[in-house]
């Protein structure tokens, strides 16, 4: 039986000492979300990539449950029942200490199903020394998984599982065999590309508690109940000049797939058969020309203080996509779905149109209150609104009469101490650290480092919320 990895906030010494030799834990004893390690802090940022949370994948319990059938296996009548009574017993400390390093580190953590059994009944006796039929090992290794799967879920883990490897026995198919007993190279690329696929989509370092450190000092929320904005009155702000400036600055529409990902913005995964791509809405940058438009007006116009009150604090656009929607007949795709978005704190949203929109060319709709009708957001070339994306349902209706062209911008909340900036990398959402990050050619004013960072962020006099971590007189570093 396993001791508990973390209790009561305070972790193992020699666990602890492993994640500071990695890294995940500065001198002083904080996550490396909010140390104020220096070395740590500055690791971080000579990569030029900023932070992201750590990832951890667990994979356990598998020579557990081999060994667990070890005293089991001669029994004439096997109480699956019993079985699973112990399987819950060793699986709730499994997802405790799971759970326990997630929020120890704010780790995003992922917890493997056990590989399916072999059929190969050599080799299984050659290695544990012991015969059990496959029916049994292949029943016996599905109520560990059953028992993970539900006891992960319900601790609010990701789970990678394992069906699919599984022939209709419950056993490891052979293409995925390596040797008669464990998985080959395949199985675990499969897995790993999964949880690729996962990570890429949900990458929000910016829950860190350094970023919380100022976005929480400003009136701002990520629910309906709380955030300052909800969603604006439409404002008109562009002269007939600055929206024909904006639209000889758009460049070519392409769809979202962005085959060279950056690994310090948000994006979907490089691959087109993401069920959100589709060749119906493309995806265009807005040159420094267009930025400089939006800068004018919004970061510096009448506009300016409005929006700075309405958004509880200084800002910038940190993103700017052009989004061309084809006009068409069917369902809605991807962001035509009513939903809310996964925005990291800080992040708020905008959408200009560029084109004429009534009802039936692809106004953006939002339910005001839980159970009300959507309402429609219609209005002339240049409308401008503002909306909290996490904390209204909304969604980009269809256009049926003709197409639409708006531009969707990301605005993140900053102290007043930062520079402002326009900017524009369309195949990406927003920064993964909101401290540091690569900028393009389409950034006005232009950044010469091509790198978004402000040191100030990183002041020692900004005040850190963090979880309690251990003191390093606690963690006996030496
Ligand atoms: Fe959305």
């Amino acid at each position: 039986m396993p001791d508990t990895l973390i209790t009561q906030g305070k972790i193992k010494p020699e666990l602890g000492q492993y994640l500071v030799r990695m890294g995940l834990i500065g001198q002083d004893g904080h996550n490396i979300g909010a140390t104020q390690d220096t070395r740590l802090i500055l690791e971080q940022y000579a990569t030029g990539i900023g932070f992201e949370r750590p990832v951890i994948l667990f994979h356990v319990g598998e020579i557990f449950v081999r060994k667990y059938l070890a005293t089991i296996h001669n029994q004439p009548n096997i109480d699956l029942a019993q079985v699973e009574a112990k399987f819950r017993e060793i699986v709730s400390k499994f997802v405790a200490d799971a759970r326990g390093l997630r929020d120890y580190l704010n780790a995003r953590v992922f917890v493997h199903e056990i590989p399916p059994p072999t059929a190969n009944e050599e080799n299984f006796l050659q290695v544990n020394n012991f015969v059990c039929p496959p029916v049994l090992r292949a029943s016996v290794y599905e109520t560990y998984n059953r028992v993970l799967r539900e006891a992960a879920s319900a601790g609010g883990l990701i789970m990678c599982e394992t069906r699919d490897y599984m022939n209709d026995n419950g056993l490891l198919r052979a293409e995925y065999e390596f040797d008669g007993v464990h998985a080959n190279p395949k199985y675990a690329d499969m897995s790993l590309s999964r949880c690729l696929e996962i990570w890429l989509v949900g990458r929000t370092s910016d829950q860190t508690a350094r970023y919380a450190s100022w976005w929480k000092q400003l009136p701002m929320a990520t629910d309906a109940a709380r955030t300052p904005l909800t969603i604006s009155e439409i404002f008109t702000p562009f002269t007939p000049e600055q929206i024909a400036t904006i639209k000889q600055s758009m460049g070519s529409f392409e769809p979202a797939a962005c085959s060279t990902p950056p690994l310090d913005w948000a994006h979907l995964p490089p691959t087109t058969n993401y069920p959100k791509f589709n060749s119906k809405i493309t995806y265009a940058d807005l040159s420094a020309t267009g930025l400089k438009v939006l800068h004018d007006v919004l970061l510096g116009g009448p506009l300016y203080d409005i929006m700075k009150a309405r958004l509880g604090g200084d800002f910038s656009i940190v993103n700017t996509r052009l989004v061309h929607s084809q006009a068409h007949g069917d369902d809605g795709i991807g962001p035509q779905f009513f939903h809310f978005d996964g925005c990291p704190p800080g992040i708020y949203r905008g959408l200009i149109y560029l084109t004429d929109v009534d009802e039936n060319t692809g106004p953006f709709a939002y339910v005001p209150q839980p159970d009300a009708e959507p309402v429609l957001v219609t209005g002339k070339t240049g409308s401008l609104v503002l909306f909290d994306a996490n904390a209204i349902k909304h969604r980009a209706t269809p256009p049926r009469t003709a197409n639409r062209i708006a531009i969707d911008l990301i605005i993140l909340v900053h102290p007043a101490r930062c520079p402002r900036i326009a900017h524009s990398r369309s195949k990406c959402t927003w920064p993964i650290d909101p401290y540091m990050f690569g900028l393009t050619d389409n950034c006005y004013p232009s950044v010469p480092s091509k790198r978004w960072f402000h040191a100030a962020l990183l002041a020692p006099q900004a005040t850190f919320k963090v979880v309690k971590t251990l003191t390093p007189e606690e963690m006996a570093f030496k």
